[in-house]
């Protein structure tokens, strides 16, 4: 059973949240709490610090998350001092000794998780905040990736689970954990700017989109609207950017691994809503306010649902069976 091997005690996990909305002080919380926080893609020297942080906060088991289109050496370096490495966004492959998950929006995908020697897979279901891989609701897409892959293989489910009967639905679905973002997202210790963390408790529509894609084009994501999805997207009622568009954002992936983060992270709060270069990173604590018209609001669907801020290890309780 993967959940005792890592030491899990609560079938409820933190998502991996990249760009900064995960600090150590989030994913300990989780941890702490019997569930399995989750640190994220940022430069690896901070991934680095954050898991020393959270390995002094708590003593129970911590993931790392990583996108394989930005993960280099180091950060697969600093990876490997987590108890479980979950990767996502990319042909799934073992590159690491240690427990390995792959998150994934297919069948096809599950299978080749499988196939690679994953220790389990996560399904990502389309209702799912952040960068969606699929187009398939959680729960179906649940039940089509269990009956292609063998029985007892470890499966956690992702997307639109916000509350403790959705974890129990998951569960009964045959999923051995629930895979939360955006109630995470929206908990005191997620480090999402205050401004954005409003907009989530206002919000109640998501765009599915590709807008956010410098350096990481044509991937789609789930975001809440802002100034930029305004002039992209509404303006022109159609959800997809142009294919010039697009065509900007692929340029830059050539030289993105040789721009360090700090210098993305700049170019990103200076950039404008009508400017094509608008960048997958969301607004974190620190971010200029302009980055909540500019950034990437990511959130799920289940943002229709959650009107509060929580401590993280009060929701972990809240959440559990
Ligand atoms: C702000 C945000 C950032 C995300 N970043 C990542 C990431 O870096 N890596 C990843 O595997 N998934 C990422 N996701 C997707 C989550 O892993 C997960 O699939 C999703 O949050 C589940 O859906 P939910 O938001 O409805 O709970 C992100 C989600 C959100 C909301």
């Amino acid at each position: 059973m993967l959940l005792e091997r890592l030491g899990v005690d609560v079938p409820v996990v933190q998502a991996g949240m990249g760009g900064g909305v995960v600090g150590p002080e989030l994913a300990a919380a989780v941890s702490e709490a019997g569930g399995l926080g989750t640190l994220a893609t940022t430069a690896p020297e901070v991934l680095e610090r954050g898991l020393a942080e959270v390995r002094r906060l708590t003593r129970r088991p911590i993931a790392v998350n990583l996108l394989l289109p930005f993960a280099r050496r180091a950060h697969w370096r600093a990876a490997s001092g987590a108890d479980l490495v979950v990767t996502f966004w990319g042909r799934p492959r073992r590159r690491t000794d240690g427990p390995w998950m792959h998150q994934c929006g297919s069948v096809d995908e599950a299978r080749a998780a499988h196939a690679a020697g994953a220790d389990g897979v996560m399904v990502q279901g389309v209702e799912a905040g952040g960068h969606v891989r699929g187009a398939t609701p959680a729960l179906e897409l649940f039940d089509q990736v269990r009956a292609a892959l063998p029985d007892g293989y470890p499966l956690f489910l992702a997307g639109g689970i916000a509350d403790r009967a959705d974890v129990q639905g998951a569960l009964e679905a045959g999923a051995v954990a629930a895979v939360l973002g955006t109630r995470f997202l929206m908990s005191e210790e997620s480090a999402a700017h205050e401004g954005y963390k409003g907009r989530l408790v206002d919000g109640s529509t998501t765009i599915l989109t590709d807008l956010f894609g410098l350096g990481w084009p044509n991937a789609t994501h789930r975001v809440l609207p802002n100034d930029a999805t305004a002039h992209w997207l509404e303006r022109r009622g159609d959800d997809r950017v142009p294919g010039w568009v697009s065509g900007v954002q692929a340029s830059v992936v050539p030289v993105r691994r040789h721009v360090p983060f700090a210098v993305q992270a700049s170019l990103a709060h200076r950039v404008s809503a009508r400017s094509p270069l608008l960048s997958p990173r969301p607004p974190v604590a620190g971010s200029p306010e302009r980055m909540l018209r500019t950034g990437a609001l990511y959130a799920g669907e289940t943002v229709a649902r959650i009107r509060d801020l929580v401590p993280a290890g009060d929701l972990v309780r809240a959440l559990t069976p």
